[in-house]
């Protein structure tokens, strides 16, 4: 008895063990490989893969830009991935990752894109939303870190009730579903995730004025842990429109008290240009703008 005890909790301790390696892969299957979840789709030869395809490094140069998109669309979710932009001089360069519905008149899309800058100089990250084939609807917000000196998390949240826009754990940017007051919200056509690294000198630092520097080139941007949860198209048909799914719950149907924080920090101290107070552009303030909305 005093033997057969201990061998007894060593057998159970060993089936244990094998169950544990043998459920593995699924624990850890996220974050995904590039190639699982994604393929270039411009200029293979300006992204690399690294570290066993965990991360990728994009580059631009004078030759050319790069791109990658998700092999599945989604219709709600969550998407995030670590992201290091370009050291120093970044000025005239755009990095970009966003949801695309790839639906010309009718396009739904969700925008992060980071605007390179001059040594030193903060780097700016524009969000813009695209409901029903309208978007304008840009807003700035300057990093308070330096997003070339390390890996940050960069996440869109997309459920019924909002839209969130994460920096880290920072919300930047949210768009609340109004179409009860008839503003146009993205629910229907599911949309791809993309990325593109690429020159836009003509508007993207200082509205232009300050050129890309093609002496620093070539520029390099690297992303890592990607990560999408959402309802993929095609798939099983009541996914999206399952009230259990995590993304829909009670905490992500509006922002935490300690989200709501964050936020009114990101909107106090560091929004450099908000669509809804340009009275130059919008004489009429944008509906889904007004205070309660
Ligand atoms: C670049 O730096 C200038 C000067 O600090 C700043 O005004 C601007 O918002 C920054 N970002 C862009 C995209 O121009």
């Amino acid at each position: 008895m005093a033997i057969s005890y201990p061998l007894t909790n060593l057998g159970a301790f060993m089936l244990m063990f094998l169950w544990l390696l043998l459920s593995a892969p699924s624990v850890w299957g996220r974050p995904a490989t590039f190639l699982q979840d994604f393929r270039v789709t411009w200029s293979d030869t300006h992204i690399k893969q690294i570290d066993g395809g965990r991360a990728i490094q994009l580059i631009l140069d004078q030759n050319s830009g790069c791109g990658f998109a998700s092999k599945s669309k989604y219709l709600f979710g969550r998407v995030s991935m670590k992201i290091k932009l370009i050291p120093g001089d970044s000025a005239g360069t755009v990095t970009a990752f966003y949801l695309n519905s790839d639906t010309d008149n009718v396009r739904d899309e969700l925008d992060f894109e980071f605007l390179g800058n001059r040594s030193g100089q903060p780097t700016t990250v524009q969000t813009n939303i695209y409901a029903n084939g309208k978007g304008n609807r840009e807003q700035r917000v300057n990093l308070w870190f330096d997003p070339s000196a390390d890996f940050h998390t960069y996440t869109i949240l997309w459920n019924h009730h909002h839209i969130v826009f994460y920096v880290d754990q920072v919300p930047i940017r949210v768009y609340k579903n109004n179409e009860a007051r008839g503003i146009p919200y993205p629910r229907m056509q599911p949309m791809g995730v993309y990325s593109t690294l690429w020159e836009a000198d003509d508007w993207a630092t200082r509205g232009g004025l300050e050129k890309i520097d093609w002496s620093k080139a070539p520029f390099y941007a690297y992303y890592t842990d990607f990560d999408i949860e959402g309802c993929s198209v095609p798939g099983p048909a009541n996914c999206a429109s399952n009230p259990r799914n995590w993304w829909e719950g009670a905490a992500y149907q509006a922002l935490t008290p300690l989200e709501a924080r964050r936020y009114r920090w990101v909107r106090l101290n560091h929004i450099v240009y908000d669509y809804c107070t340009d009275k130059s552009r919008f004489p009429v303030t944008p509906p889904e703008c007004l205070a309660g909305i």
